[in-house]
């Protein structure tokens, strides 16, 4: 099957990122490499680093033949950029563009869509547990706090005593346990009543906010004076952290005064690009429903 994902907010990104030539950019979720693929055009040397292994093969025989040397791919997680892009940083840029790809959607044996039955898996790599072990390994009270947390669903409780009872290990096996566990009229008219538990299922197996919180921590680390982060979020938990992580950025310098230059490594020394989120147009919205709730912010480091 083809590697089909539409590539949201890209001139917004690239304009933000200022690719050019001799520039070195990381892209930390390179997926079918859209991003990526504008920021190479525009002369930009890319790293490109992905979990999935299909993604990876997909962007390189994409964009390998066309850019390279610019261009390289790399199997890691962007949690891990400190490691992962050793040879390479500090660099002018990096980019994350969270959540995942359409294919990963897309493709049923992967289980993540609630809609078309597959094993319920929902990793993007090979590693760790899968969404059934850990619906089976974890208490229904954990199970609880996952759901409610990272899919901001109300009906944590009843959804996680169910999963616990039924131990689903299909997707649509898991969509009709937790159709069981809402009551009819509470149910959601807009979104399938399984997407907030199959959202935090898929942020908690993936360890999305932990990969998050380790990248943004890492920025001063990462970025060269000059270089930019730019991290494109679809949930509100996940915007909510990078308007804090960069604000603590752009904050005070902590360094004890009469220091000749500062060594705290963080706060003072980056600059908001963007004041408030950047959201799609309503052109992108239309053709791409996906766009909808992605928050683009940017950072630069500015010494
Ligand atoms: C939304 S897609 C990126 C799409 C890409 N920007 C494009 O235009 O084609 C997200 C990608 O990031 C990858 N991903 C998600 N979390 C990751 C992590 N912590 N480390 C590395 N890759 C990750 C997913 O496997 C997926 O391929």
């Amino acid at each position: 099957m083809a590697f089909s994902h539409q590539t949201v907010l890209l001139e917004e990104t690239v304009e933000l990122l200022q690719p050019g030539a001799g520039k070195v950019i990381v892209d930390g979720t390179l997926g079918g490499g859209g991003h990526t693929e504008a920021l190479l055009a525009r002369g930009a040397t890319v790293v490109g680093v992905d979990r999935d292994p299909v993604a990876l093969e997909a962007a390189t025989a994409r964009l390998g033949s066309r850019f390279e040397p610019r261009f390289q791919a790399r199997a890691g997680n962007f949690g891990e950029l400190p490691r992962v892009a050793v040879d390479v940083l500090p660099v002018d840029g990096v980019l994350v563009d969270l959540g995942v790809s359409s294919p990963q959607l897309d493709v049923a044996e992967r289980g993540f869509s609630f809609m078309k039955d597959g094993p319920l898996d929902m990793r993007m790599g090979a590693e760790g547990r899968t969404a059934a072990e850990l619906i089976a390994e974890e208490d229904e009270r954990e199970l609880a706090r996952i759901i409610y947390e990272l899919g901001e669903e109300s009906f944590s409780r009843p959804i996680a005593r169910e999963l616990k009872r039924a131990l689903p290990t299909r997707t649509l096996e898991a969509a009709e346990v937790v159709k069981r566990a809402v009551p009819r009229k509470a149910w959601p008219k807009k979104i399938h009543v399984a997407t907030k538990t199959f959202q935090a299922l898929r942020m908690a197996v993936n360890g999305e906010l932990e990969a998050l919180d380790s990248l943004l921590s890492a920025l001063p680390q990462l970025l060269k004076v000059g270089g930019r982060a730019a991290v494109i979020s679809f949930h509100s938990l996940e915007d909510r952290k990078v308007k804090e992580a960069f604000r603590a950025l752009v904050g005070q310098c902590r360094c004890p005064p009469g220091l000749p230059v500062c060594v705290c490594g963080g706060p003072g020394n980056f600059a908001l690009l963007t004041k408030k989120a950047v959201s799609a147009s309503e052109e992108e919205v239309e053709a791409n429903p996906r766009s909808r709730s992605a928050h683009l912010r940017v950072v630069e480091k500015i010494r």
